[in-house]
């Protein structure tokens, strides 16, 4: 199409639990000119398990590249300037599926999901002194139902024809970043099956330090090597680029200085440090997890992870589940009533509890009622768990690192909520920055494919961003107010974490 002339672009395809997008940017000024996003449907077949359909996670890509590209003809915008495509993902989430049909043998498994919590119980126990950090030299990750592995090992007892399709060597196992790329790459007909180190150092099949799958612990949850993706680095051409959507993030907010880190508020919420080239080994219930490599002879940068299951699902929920929203926007409106929760604390552990506690037998309460409280109480209520949450892992964060963050960079959809914003920096006690373009996950997925080998038409240095406009929140009740909030909600996470006692 004849159009205006742009320079470079470049695409990425952000694919979330809940929604999937396709952004495309000017690679020379980082300016987002066109994209579109389409929600995707969540299934709970039974109590505590968590599905979605990969062929419409893919036709989701299918559709939201059509209509993006639709939107640049119409800005008079030649989408042949764009020149790479970038993916970042929903981690974890696992798919298996037959090379020769190209068919999935069965719905993706999404992290949230609770169905392993057995397994992962017997795993544990059977660990000398039943300690759930039983792996956690080589994979920088505890047991726990979020990652991989576990999902990997029930569909391979539980689906016959994953069975099958293992013995006959048809099966691929992947996270949806490795789905996409090997749909978008051809398929049956020679698709490419990889993935990157940010994804897979999420399946606890893989080595963090060697950087490559591990013998011992393919063998420790009897996944045969061969089903899995071959792991490249995050910036190069395989088909396409890809990195884990909050390790994306950490490089769409120019984090890369050891130090620096983000927090992401889309599903779940996700704040990652970087530590630079050696990784830190938490001692407060962190992840330890590859930040990214940007290129196939560049060093693997690390990661601190305060991985939290339910942010953005709360409001979902409270729309969803209970019907006290008619949209996830309105609940700013609705909390902002009120403008405090009046002692009602709501501990949202519907997937267990994550970082710190890792615990799955969590499950979510809602205490402090009275007769008084109403719908924006409940409303408040949720928003503060997500700041609280937040706060859980900032601390933690703060004592493995040994140097308290000063600020935090946020991004994520709920971010446009100003209240929430507001609530987290009084929480934290330290200001809140928001970058004013906030879609940095498919930003840092777009820059890793625009700055790969081959591709090289993304020249932006990190400081040429620095200077765009952030909006701050300063904290603004005193100290003393939000230690006794967050020592409240303490005691509510100790009664989620023993509900059934
Ligand atoms: O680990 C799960 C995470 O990658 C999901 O991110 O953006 O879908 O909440 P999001």
């Amino acid at each position: 199409r004849e159009g205006m002339t742009m320079g470079p672009l470049v695409a990425a395809i952000d694919q979330g639990t809940s929604s999937t997008r396709f952004l495309v940017f000017n690679a020379k000024t980082a300016e987002l000119l066109s994209h579109h996003q389409v929600e995707i449907r969540q299934s709970f077949p039974k109590e505590g398990w968590v599905e979605q359909d990969p062929k419409e996670i893919l036709q989701s890509v299918y559709d939201c590249m059509e209509r993006t590209c639709e939107k640049l003809g119409q800005l008079h915008i030649d989408v042949s300037h764009i020149k790479a495509v970038g993916v970042t993902n929903q981690r974890e989430t696992t798919l298996v599926w037959d090379k020769e049909t190209g068919e999935p043998l069965y719905n993706a498994i999404v992290w949230l999901d609770l169905r392993t919590q057995s397994t992962v119980e017997r795993l544990i126990n059977k660990t000398p002194g039943k300690s759930k950090n039983h792996l956690k030299h080589k994979t920088g990750l505890p047991i726990s139902t979020y990652f991989s592995a576990v999902k990997l090992r029930w569909l391979m007892d539980n689906v016959e024809e994953v069975a099958e399709a293992v013995l006959t060597h048809r099966a691929m196992f992947g996270t949806v970043d490795s789905w996409l790329i090997w749909c978008l790459t051809g398929g049956k007909s020679g698709g490419v099956h990889v993935t990157d180190v940010t994804n897979a150092s999420r399946t606890m099949l893989f080595n963090i330090h060697t950087l490559d799958w591990d013998p011992e612990l393919c063998r420790y949850f009897g996944v045969p090597m061969e089903i899995l993706p071959k792991v490249k680095s995050s910036s190069e051409i395989y088909g396409s680029m890809c990195l884990g959507d909050q390790s994306a993030a950490l490089v769409g907010q120019m984090c890369f200085q050891d130090g620096q880190a983000k927090n992401t508020y889309g599903t779940g919420c996700f704040l990652l440090r970087n530590t630079g080239v050696e990784p830190v080994m938490s001692d407060h219930g962190l992840l330890t997890t590859i930040a990214y490599k940007l290129g196939k002879d560049a060093p693997a940068y690390y990661a601190l992870e305060g991985s939290v299951a339910i942010a953005g699902a709360v409001v979902r929920w409270l729309k969803d589940n209970m019907g006290i929203i008619r949209s996830s926007s309105e609940i700013e409106k609705l909390a902002g009533e009120v403008g405090s929760s009046y002692g009602c604390y709501f501990v949202p552990a519907f997937s267990g509890l994550y970082a710190p506690y890792w615990e799955p037998s969590a499950r979510g309460i809602i205490c402090g009622l009275t007769q008084f409280t109403n719908r924006s109480h409940l409303a408040f209520a949720a928003l503060e768990a997500v700041c609280f949450q937040t706060r859980e892992i900032l601390d933690a964060m703060n004592q493995d690192y040994g140097v308290p963050l000063s600020q935090l960079q946020v991004d994520g959809g709920m971010t446009s909520n100003r209240l929430l914003m507001q609530l987290q920096a009084d929480i934290l006690c330290v200001p809140v920055v928001k970058p004013s373009m906030p879609e940095t996950t498919a930003l840092g997925a777009a820059m890793a494919a625009g700055a790969a080998e081959g591709v090289g038409v993304w020249s932006l240095a990190p400081g040429d961003l620095a200077a765009v406009p952030t909006e701050r929140y300063q904290p603004q009740i005193n100290t003393e107010e939000s230690e006794f909030r967050y020592a409240r909600w303490k005691k509510a996470v100790q009664k989620a974490m023993n509900w059934e006692t």
